[in-house]
């Protein structure tokens, strides 16, 4: 391989590829250890109560089974609820059969303990529980809504804001629309279940766990526990899928350790699909009021935008949807809020561009209604009101190709031949809609270490205690690691998913690329001015005496600008050396978050089909175009760009979580009746990047891709929908049942 074909920006195939389709890469699930024994939840059948007591005698009856832990004999822990230890949103409030407390349906009351999964999951189903209830549950979204409180914070910003006087401006627009949009409950859906082993050695607990945050389990289950954060160690290779919903401890995780406590034997958990509806998060229902004043040139005069979203009892988490509004267009007189709704629901959670997805389908609806009302066309509206700096920090950006992205989108779609008239696409029975929306997430970065080491034989290690969900990282940085070492990719083995590498953040927020790809170049520099400092001190090498300026590492060589002749393979260097050359290096985001707001952007735009009749509603094709830096790697980058717009599309048109009113129970809680895109559902997308240098960032120069690509998708299939029939669906998704 050379530069070229694995570079930075070049297509490598990933490097856990192989290992993923032959079945040599495990999961949290897959590691076999000695004297396994199998764990399984067994969670309430009410939204709220208490637990009397459990009639266990059936269960106890199977064959194989070793321990049922309630709140009976569970061990006390120190309270998590009032501990203050604990903290949202990274801390949640678990279920750790510390009460008879019941506070929402589906959650974990018991865990059984067996020989084998099946006796397990037998017993399980025999356990008796005796419930008490008292009072109602708040299960109905609009009757929750008689009492809403604010968050504390949305995400780190106040959860109201305001600028100018929007109220004055709404008065004086030639144009309005004030509309109320809503989305549902959805729930993530990872191929692979929440699953967590675990494995006690004396007072040291060594956990298999699917999770965006390693580090963090460690942190808050050593808490949790009341145990050294060193005596804990958490692995995780491998991740089939997160979303958002592996980016928390959950109680299930806590509960895997005290089982295999009880049991006194490694013990695997694993969540089913139903109990993937409730103890691990989901997206909260929200309802969001829009309004929009233009004047008759379609200059925003004023926007409102006020969020309701549920939350659980236990916690306030608020889908932060009104962020969006803050930053994406000039508009001088601007209010948003966040309000929450209480509910006996299990908590939920970062999902999939929180925020951004379901606020971005309510601010690009309402758009293309302006649009409408003043017959222009949507991108001429949204270049109209194209925001040169950010208006809502009132700072410069630190790169923007947003006018790029709609005028390249706009180009491959061939927008210039959309009639504008609802309806007028006609073909056949089929009736043909084109929408449009704009993409926005914001670029992230935390602090983040890695080490790296050069050995003897030229190759070189490098790790970081970060994650893969399935995304590319172990691609990406083996591509960040050889491009600062100047070794070819095969030469470098990029190792992650370890407590006992170096800690990296929460793989959320499409942060990893920025977080633990910076700290991957600062740990690679670093031992490149170790190697180039021993090289010249060593007097035995061609480059001795050389000035470290001077060299410079090419394809495993060690040269000198100035005189081909002097060289040295970096493995002879080592090797001389007499051990590995290694170095370990942090690097944190500085004061560029002051001076810049960083943003990704892009532009989406669908074609959709509406049969005139029997209404069936098709997504034959989308294209998306994005400025996001310096994409890392083009296929994997594409890939995560793809994957986003193929999410959007199923918020558009096919998930929701159907909360039972009288139970408390999601009612579609699994994959026939929860509707995902599947391969029958998904036509053309094509995937544009722009060529976009952004300098402050972050050393790499590279904007997170994965969470872009889900954003503005509901909104331009619902202008699509409108554009198609003339008719304004304002609740997702969208189904056939809307269009008669
Ligand atoms: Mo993502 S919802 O920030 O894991």
């Amino acid at each position: 391989m050379n530069r070229q074909q694995d570079g930075i920006g070049a297509p490598l195939d990933r490097t856990d590829g192989i290992a993923k389709v032959t079945g040599a890469a495990r999961y949290a699930a897959e590691h076999p250890l000695p004297g396994l024994a199998y764990a399984v939840l067994v969670t309430s059948t009410i939204p709220k109560g208490r637990i009397a007591g459990f009639d266990a005698a059936a269960a106890r009856e199977v064959p194989g089974v070793l321990a049922i832990m309630t709140h009976e004999n569970a061990p006390k822990l120190p309270d998590p609820t009032k501990s203050g230890k604990l903290q949202p949103p990274i801390g949640r409030v678990l279920s750790l059969l510390q009460y008879d407390a019941v506070h929402y349906n589906n959650e974990p009351i018991a865990v059984v303990i067996a020989e084998t999964f099946e006796a397990a999951r037998e017993a399980g189903a025999r356990l008796k529980v005796r419930y008490e209830t008292a009072e109602d549950a708040v299960l109905d979204f609009d009757a929750a809504q008689e009492s809403l409180h604010p968050p504390k914070s949305v995400l780190g910003e106040p959860s109201d804001t305001r600028r100018g006087d929007a109220l004055a401006g709404m008065l004086e627009g030639a144009v309005t629309v004030n509309q109320t949009y809503g989305t549902p409950f959805e729930h993530h859906n990872p191929m692979e279940p929440h699953a967590t082993t675990a494995h006690w050695e004396g007072d040291s607990l060594t956990l298999y766990d699917s999770t965006q945050y390693i580090h963090g389990v460690r942190r808050i289950v050593a808490q949790t526990l009341g145990l050294a954060p060193d005596k804990l160690r958490v692995l995780c290779p491998y991740i089939g899928g997160g979303f958002g919903c592996k980016g928390s401890v959950w109680s299930h995780v806590v509960l895997a350790a005290m089982a295999a406590r009880m049991a006194g034997r490694p013990v695997k958990l694993v969540l089913d699909r139903v109990q993937l509806f409730g103890p691990v998060g989901a997206r909260p229902v929200t309802q969001q009021r829009m309004a929009l004043a233009a004047d008759a040139g379609g200059r925003l005069i004023a926007s409102r935008h006020d969020v309701i979203a549920a939350t659980s009892m236990l916690e306030d988490w608020i889908e932060p949807s009104a962020l969006i509004t803050r930053m994406l267009y000039d508009c001088p007189n601007q209010e948003t809020s966040h309000r929450l709704a209480s509910m006996d629901i299990g908590t939920p959670t970062f999902m999939r561009a929180p925020g951004e997805a379901t606020g971005s389908f309510v601010l690009e609806s309402a758009m293309d209604e302006l649009a409408v009302a003043l017959k222009m066309d949507p991108i001429a509206l949204r270049l109209t009101n194209h925001a040169d700096r950010d208006p809502g920090k009132n700072l410069p950006w630190s790169s923007k190709s947003l006018r790029e992205c709609y005028r390249i989108g706009a180009e491959r779609f061939g927008w210039s031949r959309r009639r504008p008239e609802p309806g007028s696409m006609r073909d056949g029975d089929w009736l043909i809609g084109w929408g449009m929306a704009t993409a926005t997430y914001p670029t992230n970065r935390s602090a983040a270490t890695a080490s790296a080491r050069l050995n003897a034989d030229g190759s070189a290690a490098v790790c970081s205690g970060s994650q893969d969900l399935g995304t590319g990282t172990y691609t990406v940085m083996t591509q960040i690691a050889a491009d600062t070492l100047g070794l070819p990719a095969d030469r470098v083995h990029f190792d992650l998913g370890d407590t006992r590498y170096p800690e990296a953040p929460v793989s959320g927020g499409s942060t990893t690329v920025a977080s633990v790809g910076s700290a991957v170049r600062a740990a690679c520099e670093a031992v490149k001015m170790k190697l180039f400092g021993i090289a010249v001190a060593d007097a035995a090498s061609p480059l001795a005496g050389a000035l470290a300026s001077d060299l410079l590492l090419e394809d495993g060589w060690l040269l000198h600008k100035n005189d081909d002749a002097r060289r040295d393979a970096v493995g002879e260097i080592v090797a001389r050396h007499g051990k590995p050359i290694a170095a370990e290096a942090s690097a944190a985001p500085g004061a560029e978050k002051d001076s810049y707001s960083m943003h990704a952007f892009g532009a989406v735009f669908a074609e959709v089909r509406v049969h005139a009749a029997t209404r069936e509603l098709r997504v034959p094709r989308i294209t998306g175009a994005y400025g996001v830096g310096r994409l890392i790697n083009a296929k994997t980058g594409r890939s995560q760009l793809l994957g986003g717009i193929v999410w959007g599309l199923g918020m558009a048109l096919l998930e929701e979580s159907y909360l039972d009113r009288e139970t408390g129970r999601i009612a579609n809680d699994n994959l026939a009746e929860y509707h995902v895109p599947v391969n029958a559902d998904i036509g053309d997308i094509d995937v544009i990047v722009v060529d976009e240098e952004d300098p402050h960032v972050n050393p790499l120069g590279a904007k997170g891709v994965g969470e872009i690509g889900i954003t503005g998708v509901a909104g331009a299939i619902a202008n699509a929908v409108h554009h198609a029939t003339g008719i304004r669906v304002r609740e997702l998704p969208i189904t056939l049942d809307k269009l008669l």
